[in-house]
């Protein structure tokens, strides 16, 4: 007969077991595990120390256990991430946002506090559809234009802009950039978390990104900033009287960037640290 294990029992081994894989925060992981595998989400946990687990359960939560021993990213295995107040689907198709990308959005809604709230809004790069779909829920009267050049992440933000009740107001394009964005088309903020790494920086990364995220969404040539270079010089033209462009960037890039803004006719630009204090935004206007 196979010993019967419950929740709590799971819980302490899949800890131990991700420890010893050198799994940082091993418990939370194994807890999002197993949420994942009983379909339960990890408050609803607690209440369940004691419930027994059935074969068909263990089975389940062992596959997930070892996947992120293997240093699969745990939101990819658990299958979605939180972003804002969003519920958002991930899957190696697209980059998993990050906190610092919440921030940037916190920083744009709060912009806006004493002004109009922006009526269009262009994002470059979505993805998962995360900034896009932060920023429709925070200004319920704004249209989204939405752009990727992956026809696949591409596919992920229609299923998770649906699936966030938000298909009316935000408009999907697969597109480079501005080339498939109307040279008449104006915005009155442009948004973009694009690819901004190094080669030397991405042979450096957690086994997590390097091993899992999609290359395309995190490395640029040029130091990392060729994408945000081409994106800045494109604002100008495609931004209404008095609109902004933010963008997230890397770490070491500050400088050159706001020598592009300048060059690119922005009047007004600044740049912005992370709440660590690294120097990850800027705002031009
Ligand atoms: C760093 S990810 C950001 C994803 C999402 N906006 C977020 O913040 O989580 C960059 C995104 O830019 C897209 N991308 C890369 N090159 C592009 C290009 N030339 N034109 C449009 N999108 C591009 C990638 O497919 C990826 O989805």
């Amino acid at each position: 007969m196979s010993e019967t294990l419950t929740v709590l029992d799971v819980i302490k081994k899949s800890t131990d077991f991700l420890n010893g894989k050198g799994i940082e925060n091993a418990r939370f992981n194994a807890e999002w595990l197993i949420a994942a595998a009983l379909d339960l989400d990890r408050m609803q946990l607690y209440m369940k120390f004691d419930r027994p687990l059935s074969d068909q359960e263990l089975v389940d939560m062992r596959s997930n256990v070892v996947r992120r021993g293997k240093r699969e990213p745990l939101q990819y295995i658990v299958g979605h991430t939180q972003f804002h107040d969003l519920q958002l689907k991930v899957d190696p198709r697209v980059l998993i946002p990050r906190p610092e990308t919440e921030q940037l959005v916190e920083l744009i809604k709060d912009s806006y506090m004493d002004s109009a709230p922006p009526a269009r809004i262009l994002d470059l790069g979505t993805g998962s559809g995360a900034i896009a779909l932060g920023l429709a829920q925070i200004f319920p009267e704004s249209v989204v234009v939405a752009v990727d050049a992956s026809k696949e992440a591409l596919e992920v933000a229609k299923e998770n802009t649906s699936g966030n009740d938000l298909t009316t107001r935000v408009t999907l394009v697969l597109s480079s950039w501005y080339e498939q964005i109307d040279e008449s088309e104006r915005f009155d903020l442009i948004v973009s978390n694009p690819p901004y790494l190094t080669a030397e920086e991405m042979d450096t990364a957690e086994p997590e990104v390097k091993g899992h995220e999609p290359l395309n969404a995190l490395v640029s040539a040029e130091a990392g900033m060729r994408d945000l270079f081409e994106i800045i010089s494109g604002a100008k033209m495609r931004l209404n009287l008095g609109g902004s462009l933010w963008l997230e960037t890397g770490i070491a890039q500050r400088q050159a960037l706001l020598g592009s803004c300048s060059s690119a006719g922005f009047s007004n630009c600044e740049g912005i640290d992370d709440w660590s204090g690294r120097e990850r935004f800027i705002r031009a206007q």
